[in-house]
C-alpha cells in the first residue's frame, strides 16, 4: 500500500485551527490517502523542522500566525502574490523544493464572487486596518482590477506606509489612506463600493470605533474577515442599514480550497469543506 501523503497547519498556537476538519473532510469526500494535522511550531524550533521535512510523508502545510513571514527563508520558490504580500499561507513540497503561496487574499476574493458575485474589477475599496491580513486582501483585489483602495486604519503611520508601498509595486489601483475619524471616514465613504473589516476589532469583545455607515451608498458591500461570531456587529449594523454583507467564513473556505487545489490538482469540494467548517461552528 502507498504511504499515506501528509499534511499540516504549523502555528503556535494552533490548537483552534479549523483547518484539520475543513482538508480532511475534502481527502475524504474524494478518497485521497491523505491526512491533515496540526503542528505547534515554536519558532526556536523551526530551522531543525524544515531540515527534516523534505525526508518526510509532508508534501504541503499551511501556515498561521505567528509563521507567515517567519517561514520565507525556507521558501525555495515564491509566488507573485506572496512576494507582494510578503508572506505565506501555503507550502507545497514538490521534488525536494519548497513552493510558497499566499492563498488568503486570493480566497477572500474567491468568496465575495462565489458567494456575493461581486468583483474587483474598477471598484472603489475602503480596507479597515494595515496589518498582515489587510495587505494580503489588498493585493488580491488590487490584482483582480480594483480601481482604488483606500487603508484605514488607528493608526495613521501605518495606513500610509502600506498605501505608498503600493504605489510603487502595484500602479494599475490607485492607494490612498486616512485614519478611522468619523468624520474622515465620512469624507471617505460615500464612493466605496466595498467596505472591508480586517481588523480584530470586529470582534464581540473588542470593539471598532463607531462608522459612519450610513455615508456609504445603497449598492456598497459590507464585508468582515472576522467569522466568530459569523455576524459581527459591523454586519449587524450594516444589515440595518438594508446594506449588503459578506462574512467572514467564506475567505477561511476558499483559502483552503485553493490550498487543497495547489497540493492535489484536483477542485476543492467546496461544499464538504463548508459543512465541515459549519459543523464545528454551529453544533
Ligand atoms: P492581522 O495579521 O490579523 O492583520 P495585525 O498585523 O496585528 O493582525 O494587524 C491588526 C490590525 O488591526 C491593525 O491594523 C490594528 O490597528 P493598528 O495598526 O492601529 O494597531 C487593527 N486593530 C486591532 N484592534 C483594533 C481596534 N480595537 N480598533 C481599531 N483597529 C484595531
Amino acid at each position: 500500500m502507498m504511504k499515506k501523503v501528509k499534511y499540516a497547519i504549523l502555528g503556535d498556537p494552533v490548537s483552534h485551527s479549523l483547518s484539520p476538519a475543513m482538508q480532511n473532510a475534502a481527502f475524504k469526500k474524494l478518497k485521497l490517502n491523505c491526512k491533515y494535522e496540526k503542528i505547534r511550531l515554536p519558532l526556536t524550533q523551526m530551522k531543525s523542522f524544515f531540515k527534516k521535512v523534505l525526508n518526510s510523508n509532508y508534501q504541503g502545510f499551511n501556515v498561521t500566525i505567528p509563521h507567515k513571514e517567519n517561514v520565507l527563508p525556507y521558501v525555495d520558490v515564491l509566488s507573485l502574490e506572496a512576494k507582494l504580500i510578503g508572506a505565506v499561507n501555503t507550502l507545497h513540497i514538490q521534488e525536494g523544493k519548497i513552493f510558497g503561496y499566499n492563498t488568503d487574499g486570493a480566497g477572500y476574493v474567491h468568496s465575495l464572487l462565489h458567494e456575493k458575485k461581486w468583483a474587483a474589477r474598477n471598484k472603489k475599496i475602503v480596507i479597515l486596518g494595515s496589518g498582515g491580513a489587510a495587505r494580503g486582501i489588498a493585493v488580491a483585489l488590487s490584482l483582480a482590477g480594483a480601481k482604488e483602495i483606500i487603508f484605514a486604519n488607528r493608526t495613521l503611520a501605518k495606513a500610509k506606509k502600506l498605501a505608498q508601498e503600493f504605489r510603487r509595486k502595484l500602479k494599475k489601483t490607485k492607494w490612498n489612506f486616512s485614519s478611522l475619524d468619523y468624520n474622515e471616514l465620512r469624507k471617505i465613504f460615500p464612493k466605496a463600493d466595498l467596505l472591508v473589516n480586517t481588523t480584530s476589532g470586529g470582534m464581540e469583545n473588542n470593539t471598532l470605533a463607531p462608522l459612519p455607515l450610513g455615508s456609504l451608498p445603497s449598492r456598497a458591500l459590507v464585508s468582515d474577515i472576522v467569522y466568530r461570531p459569523a455576524k459581527t456587529p459591523l454586519l449587524k449594523a450594516a444589515q440595518k442599514l438594508k446594506l449588503k454583507i459578506h462574512a467572514g467564513l467564506g475567505m477561511l473556505l476558499h483559502q483552503g480550497a485553493l490550498a487543497f487545489e495547489i497540493w492535489t490538482g484536483k477542485p476543492a469540494p467546496l461544499s464538504t469543506m463548508r459543512q465541515a467548517l459549519n459543523r464545528i461552528l454551529n453544533p
